[in-house]
């Protein structure tokens, strides 16, 4: 059920198109969210962007107060939160909830750093994966800086990096399947306004997916717990939110681990799927993700200049602007409506800063309720038709779902590291690697690609 509000709202017509002056900035970044204007016009001379929302909240900030250098704003207690020993109700056959007081976080890696790899527990899951049949292929990290700094990298297909190509592994998973179905997701918390997010999902009965950082899990677990127990998926984000693909195995290995290890120790459950920081990934880290049980999950990227980022999460350094955000949300809804486009969608949206919740349950959400036709938000794992249990290692259906490993039978390219893409047994077909929206991809488009993908890179 809608609650009063949303009812109310529903009954705004359309505010009408804003169109809003934004001082340019020379350092605008030329990134590609669906929204953004890279392909046809920089940025940085781009001052005005248009959108059409079909309804506000009446509570939302004002646009012109959801910028950069605004006051924190006051946070709010959760309004749910759920004692030890209780069972979880939206999880089926879910353990009953630890007792997070008791979590030491000195038991863990500091916060925001990359994690040490000579620890036991890093040691131990250094053997955990070798010894999980998943071969690691050969394939050298890339260095700081992005597709501009690693040009072959970047146009080697083998290596199927995403940032910088598009180029997907057939088990990532960048859709839902269904026509309007909306894989929600929400990365880099639990922070301070996650609280406020909580409490507006739940007034609209909206479930969504949380790729939560370890270094955040520590610092607010019974955020998370709340997270957990009103039915959202808690999916793992890394412990300090790396570029993974300039990390060594080991590094790849323990900000894996460590992250799981925290979920696992808060909610009692461990997550069986992931999102890279940036989503950056290449064919090392699906192979290492897979050997640690975690599948891949990144976000729908319509063309070469377009993915489903709001890149709200540049509203809080200012790199871009609330009406700018909209527009990219209103062109990722045009987008995903249209008949053109066939399946549903994961959007990429945050909850680490004020600015990225206050645009979210003030005017993306609210328009989003309003449209027709409807759009079906649902976790990542529902637009997957697939039961939430499927969201833990614990819970999963095992019989139904094999895990990464254990669908694992034939890995092949790891001597030479020349595919890297490893043969499942499962479901989810075989090793195929495509490079999707980019038929006959040339070096010159690539290096365009890599240049243009660069800053984003850097930023989301
Ligand atoms: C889809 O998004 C692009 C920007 O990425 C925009 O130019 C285009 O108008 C959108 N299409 C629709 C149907 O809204
Ligand atoms: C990894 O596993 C192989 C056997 O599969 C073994 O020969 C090798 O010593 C292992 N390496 C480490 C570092 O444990
Ligand atoms: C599925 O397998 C995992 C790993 O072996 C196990 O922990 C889990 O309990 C199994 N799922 C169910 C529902 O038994
Ligand atoms: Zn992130």
């Amino acid at each position: 059920m809608k609650t009063a509000v949303l009812s109310s709202l529903a009954t705004v017509a359309a505010v009408g198109a804003h169109n809003v002056g934004r001082q340019a900035s020379s350092s605008a970044p030329a990134s590609a969210p669906a929204g953004t204007s890279a392909g046809t016009a920089p940025a940085s001379v781009q001052t005005s962007f248009s959108f059409t929302l079909a309804s506000t909240n009446p509570t939302a900030i004002p646009l012109a107060s959801i910028v950069s250098n605004a006051a924190s704003q006051a946070t709010h207690a959760l309004s749910s939160t759920f004692a030890p020993g209780t069972t979880p109700t939206a999880v089926s056959g879910a353990p009953a909830l630890p007792n997070a007081a008791l979590l030491a976080p000195s038991a863990y890696p500091a916060l925001d750093v990359i994690v040490p790899t000579d620890s036991a527990e890093v040691k131990q899951w250094i053997l955990d994966v070798n010894n999980s049949g998943v071969a690691i292929p050969s394939i050298a990290p890339t260095v700081a800086g992005g597709c501009p700094a690693n040009a072959a990298a970047a146009a080697d297909q083998t290596r199927c990096w995403w940032t910088c190509t598009g180029c997907v592994a057939d088990t990532d998973i960048t859709t839902c399947p269904d026509k309007m179905t909306w894989g929600g997701s929400f990365d880099d918390g639990p922070s301070l306004y996650t609280p406020d997010l909580l409490a507006f999902l739940d007034q609209n009965n909206i479930k969504t997916t949380f790729f939560a950082v370890g270094s955040r899990v520590i610092s607010f677990p019974a955020i998370l717990q709340t997270e957990y127990m009103e039915g959202h998926q808690i999916a793992v984000h890394t412990w300090s939110h790396p570029s993974l693909t300039t990390l060594t195995n080991e590094q790849i290995i323990g900000e894996l681990g460590w992250s799981k290890k925290v979920i696992k120790d808060v909610l009692g459950v461990t997550p069986t799927h992931f999102r890279p920081p940036f989503g950056d990934i290449d064919n090392r880290v699906r192979a290492i993700a897979k050997a640690m049980d975690l599948t891949p999950v990144i976000w729908t990227r319509i063309s070469p200049l377009a993915t489903f980022d709001t890149d709200d999460f540049d509203l809080h350094s200012g790199l871009t602007s609330a009406s700018h955000v909209l527009q990219n949300w209103d062109f990722i809804a045009s987008n995903a409506t249209s008949p053109d486009f066939k399946t549903g969608f994961i959007l990429l949206e945050h909850d680490l800063f004020q600015q990225s919740v206050d645009i979210a349950t003030g005017y993306i959400y609210p328009d989003a309720l309003a449209r027709q036709p409807p759009f079906k938000i649902e976790p990542i794992i529902s637009c997957l038709n697939q039961p939430l249990g499927n969201a833990y290692i614990e819970t999963n259906d095992n019989s139904s779902n094999p895990l990464p490993i254990s669908a694992t039978t034939v890995v092949t390219g790891s001597a030479t590291g020349s595919t890297g893409s490893s043969t499942g047994g499962s479901g989810n077909g075989n090793s195929a690697v495509s490079t999707i929206g980019l038929p006959g991809l040339g070096p010159v488009l690539a290096l365009a690609l890599a240049l243009l993908s660069g800053t984003s890179f850097l930023l989301l």
